[in-house]
C-alpha cells in the first residue's frame, strides 16, 4: 500500500489529526470483530484513510460529503496557480502584507485560473495567502480579506491517499439507513463542531441535529468525536444518571485531548468509544 498520511494532504479545518494514534488503537483492537468502517461524517477523509491502513482488509466507506474528492483531484492545478503566486511573490518575507499592487496581481491569477478551469480549489489558495484562522470558500469571499505571503515552499502531494476506499457523498441518514443491518459494521461519527466549524459551514447544526446523531448509537459499534464545547457529553451524563442503560452512550469509553487555543481559551476534545 503506498505512503500512511499522517493529516490530511489539502487544508480542512476540524480533520481527527490529533486522535489518529487513539483512533488506530481501537481499530487494532477489533481487528476480526468487522468487516466494515462506515465513515459518516467523511471530512477531508483522514480517518477513513488511516482505517484502511490499519485494517486493510476491511471495507471502508468514506462519505465525502463536501467533495474533498475533487479539491484531491485538482491539486496539480492548485499546485500550478500557487507557483505563479509565488513567482509573483519573489522577494517578500514570509508571512509579510501583500501591497494593493501585489493583492490585485494575486486575485487576478486566481480569477483568470477559474475562468480557464471552470472552478479552483479557493480554500487550499486561501490558506496560501490569508492570516492564519481564516478560510474562505469563494473568490468574491477571498477578495475582501488582507492578503500575507504565507505560499508554502513545496507543492502539495496527494497521491495514493483515496486508494481503497469506497467513496459516497450522502447524507449521513441515509448511509446509516442503509449499513446499519450489518451487525460486523463499525460507524465513525464525527458530526461538525459548533465552532470549529463556523465561517467554514456556518452555524447550521443546532441541538436536535446533534440529539438526531444520538439516536444512531444504539446498538451499533461506534467511535464518536465531539468536544465539551457542545456539552453533548453532560447531555449524556445526565441521560446515564437518570435512564441508566437505555441513555445514548451509557458504558462508553471517553479519551480526551485537551487544546489550547491561547492562554486563556483550551477546550476538550473527546473520541468516544463503545465496541
Ligand atoms: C468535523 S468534520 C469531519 C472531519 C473528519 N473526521 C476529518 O478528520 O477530516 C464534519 C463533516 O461533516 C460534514 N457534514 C455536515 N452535514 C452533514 C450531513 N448531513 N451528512 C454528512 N456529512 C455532513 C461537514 O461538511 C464536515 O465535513
Amino acid at each position: 500500500m503506498s505512503r500512511t498520511y499522517k493529516c490530511a494532504p489539502l487544508p480542512f479545518m476540524g480533520q481527527k489529526r490529533y486522535f489518529l494514534r487513539d483512533f488506530a488503537e481501537v481499530l487494532e483492537r477489533v481487528e476480526g470483530q468487522i468487516d466494515t468502517v462506515v465513515d459518516l461524517f467523511g471530512g477531508s477523509g483522514l480517518l477513513s484513510h488511516t482505517a484502511k491502513r490499519v485494517l486493510p482488509g476491511c471495507r471502508v466507506i468514506y462519505n465525502d460529503f463536501d467533495h474533498y474528492d475533487r479539491r484531491l483531484a485538482a491539486v496539480e492545478d492548485t499546485n500550478a496557480i500557487l507557483a505563479a503566486i509565488k513567482e509573483r511573490l519573489t522577494g517578500l518575507e514570509p508571512n509579510q502584507r501583500l501591497t494593493d499592487w501585489e493583492r490585485a496581481d494575486v486575485l487576478a491569477i486566481v480569477n483568470d485560473a477559474q475562468n480557464r478551469l471552470g472552478w479552483v480549489d479557493i480554500l487550499t489558495i486561501g490558506r496560501s495567502v490569508l492570516f492564519s484562522g481564516k478560510w474562505v470558500t469563494s473568490l468574491d469571499e477571498l477578495r475582501k480579506h488582507t492578503m500575507y505571503n504565507r505560499v508554502r515552499p513545496g507543492a502539495y502531494e496527494c497521491d495514493g491517499y483515496l486508494d481503497g476506499l469506497e467513496i459516497v457523498h450522502m447524507d449521513y441518514r441515509e448511509l446509516f439507513e442503509r449499513e446499519r443491518g450489518n451487525s460486523r459494521a463499525l460507524f465513525v461519527l464525527d458530526p461538525p463542531y459548533l465552532t470549529t466549524e463556523c465561517g467554514m459551514y456556518e452555524n447550521y447544526w443546532k441541538l436536535t441535529d446533534y440529539l438526531s446523531v444520538l439516536r444512531l448509537l444504539r446498538g451499533t459499534k461506534y467511535i464518536y468525536f465531539t468536544s465539551d464545547k457542545s456539552q453533548i457529553v453532560e447531555l449524556c451524563q445526565f441521560m446515564a444518571e437518570e435512564y441508566g442503560e437505555a441513555a445514548p452512550m451509557y458504558g462508553a469509553t471517553v479519551r480526551m485531548r485537551t487544546n489550547t487555543l491561547n492562554y486563556q481559551a483550551k477546550f476538550n476534545d473527546m473520541m468516544i468509544t463503545k465496541l
